[in-house]
């Protein structure tokens, strides 16, 4: 057990910003009234089609890139809190470096840094958005994760279709992409103030004090990268465009890189090989609002990231509840940091709040007597995962707190006999206004009578249980399910499904053997679900789903 991390704390001292009095900087996509912005960077040229196949251009004024077969890199503030922006503007990848060339696609789900913070400077303006289908044949764009780089001086080419002038209205004609080419500046100090720049998570480039070349409106989201075409950020804001003595600000990827693995896990339809399941049970105490928990990427301790984060107060959980929360994530050695706010612990005399953590055949009981780690009043402890997602069942190093602190559960976790057991997974993202109208079941086939009869597994009746994670999403896993066939029903009391383009409700294929997603059974977007929504699958057998 180590006591929290340097780089916890500030992550910490990141929600604790003040954001500043001066007037706030200028997003770069174009306000929701103007239609779709026109064309290109200020001060640039066009753009080589060939140069940039995985930037997408997102129609509501972004851009993004395509960093995985079915997911893309944007930035959180082209949302604008509006959650029709899914369904009502279509993404184009794949593009010729004409505006809106390309495979028109709409996203199926959208993603948004769990610390994104309009308030605060656009603090982690990333957000990660879920395609239809796997592109191929386009390279994927690679994502820099070195802390440490870009570096002052280098120069950096940021692409995109919008404006030219930041006088510019959206009338001006779409065109072909443009890009321009601008030194990263290591100290944005001179130009902002530091309560806007934490250089953590932002850097600037522009050539200054000069100005004149720079990202505009319409630009966001998109790539800045090097000379080799690795993306190290993306466009964010800045005051007025190409200013003199006003860069252009950057969010840092190297920040997310984690973050963007391990949705390539949990999130893609086509997860990587070395993906695996990682559970915690949480059970809280009286005050389960003051709980939260990150899990944190071990394998640089000078450089270590939260890939999933529960923020305390987030959710609407009764006292002393369970809640089971299921991740895909890459193998690798994390850790489990366990926070209460209130610096009290989740426990004692307000209960027995500890979270059992497993993975594979290894397993922790971690308590919430933050006391018992020896120290009063922390704000956090740290318990090291080690080697998650290595065969083995040796778990020597879970739990190693001494005492009753952690038990470790042995191999009560080892999955069934994996020839003939197939395990599925359900996946809601709820539209937080209609949580409460939604029921669903599992149900298995019987057809011993001939008669097709449904035999309820699972009841999932509106419940604060239902434990929603930081995108709203419920995940419940059902292992050792025989071959056969199965019945999902949603049903939905309003009758209105969610609200365009928000949510979605999944069945996955689970891999028993590495307890990885290895395919989709059923999938229907929120929007879509009707009073009833049936969905049948067969699992084994000739249906060819294993
Ligand atoms: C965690 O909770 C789930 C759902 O309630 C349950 O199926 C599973 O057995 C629990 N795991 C442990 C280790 O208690
Ligand atoms: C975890 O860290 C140890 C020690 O540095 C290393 O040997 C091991 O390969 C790491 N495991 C994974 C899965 O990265
Ligand atoms: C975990 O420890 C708590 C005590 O903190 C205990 O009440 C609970 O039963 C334990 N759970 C498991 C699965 O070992
Ligand atoms: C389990 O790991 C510990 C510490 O790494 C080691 O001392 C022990 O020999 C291992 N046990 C087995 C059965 O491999």
């Amino acid at each position: 057990m180590r006591v929290a991390s340097k780089s916890w704390l500030l992550l910490t001292l990141a929600f604790a910003w003040v954001a500043a009095g001066e007037t706030n900087g200028n997003l770069r996509r174009e306000s929701e009234q103007e239609e779709p912005p026109a064309s290109r960077i200020v001060g640039g040229s066009v753009a080589s089609a060939s140069n940039y196949p995985s930037h997408v251009q997102w129609a509501l004024g972004c851009g993004g890139s395509l960093f995985h077969d079915d997911l893309v890199l944007t930035a959180a503030h082209c949302f604008f809190n509006n959650k029709n922006v899914l369904k009502n503007y279509p993404l184009y990848v794949g593009g010729d470096g004409s505006s809106q060339s390309g495979t028109e696609l709409y996203a199926e789900a959208g993603y948004i840094h769990p610390l994104y913070d309009p308030s605060k400077a656009q603090a982690y303006d990333f957000a990660v958005l879920q395609l239809p289908q796997k592109i191929t044949g386009i390279e994927l764009m690679s994502i820099n994760s070195d802390r440490h780089y870009p570096v002052n001086g280098q120069p950096l080419t940021v692409m995109g279709f919008g404006l030219m002038d930041e006088h510019d209205g959206a009338r001006d004609a779409p065109g072909a992409m443009r890009e321009v080419t601008i030194p990263m500046i290591d100290n944005c100090l001179p130009y902002y103030s530091s309560n806007r720049i934490n250089d953590e998570i932002v850097f600037c480039a522009g050539d200054m004090p000069r100005g004149g070349k720079d990202a505009c409106r319409g630009d966001s989201g998109g790539p800045i990268v090097d000379a080799d075409g690795k993306q190290v950020g993306l466009v964010s804001w800045g005051i007025g465009c190409a200013r003199a003595n006003r860069p252009g600000v950057y969010a840092r990827v190297s920040t997310i890189a984690k973050w963007l693995e391990y949705l390539k896990c949990d999130v893609s339809m086509y997860p990587p090989e070395s993906c695996t399941r990682l559970d915690v049970n949480m059970t809280y105490d009286d005050y389960p609002e003051e709980t939260g928990f990150q899990i944190i990427d071990d394998s640089d301790p000078e450089q270590q990231q939260a890939v999933i984060f529960e923020v305390p107060g987030k959710m609407d959980i009764p006292p002393r509840a369970t809640i089971h929360y299921s991740y895909q994530l890459p193998i690798g050695n994390y850790s489990f940091v366990y926070e209460d706010a209130n610096l009290d612990g989740s426990c004692c005399s307000f209960g027995d709040g500890h979270a059992v953590i497993t993975n594979g055949g290894k397993g922790v009981n971690v308590s919430g007597d933050f006391s018992l780690y020896g120290s009063q009043q922390e704000e956090s402890i740290e318990m090291p995962l080690p080697n998650v997602g290595v065969p083995g069942t040796n778990n020597s190093g879970w739990g190693e707190l001494g005492g009753s602190t952690a038990t470790a559960l042995g191999q009560q976790q080892q999955q069934g006999n994996q020839q003939h057991v197939f395990g599925i997974q359900v996946v809601i993202m709820y539209d937080l206004d209609r949580v409460n109208d939604i029921t669903w079941q599992l149900f298995t086939v019987d057809n011993s009578a001939g008669a097709g009869e449904l035999v309820l597994l699972h009841n999932d009746a509106p419940s604060p249980n239902r434990g929603l994670d930081s995108y709203n999403r419920q995940s419940c896993v059902f292992q050792d399910l025989p071959a056969g066939s199965y019945e999902f029903h949603i049903e939905d009391a309003s009758g209105m499904g969610f609200a365009p383009g928000v949510g979605f409700a999944r069945v996955m294929l689970l891999d028993n053997t590495r307890g990885v997603l290895s395919g989709r059974l059923f999938h229907v977007a929120g929007d879509d679900i009707e009073p009833l929504t049936v969905a049948t699958f067969d699992l084994g057998g000739d249906s060819g789903t294993n």
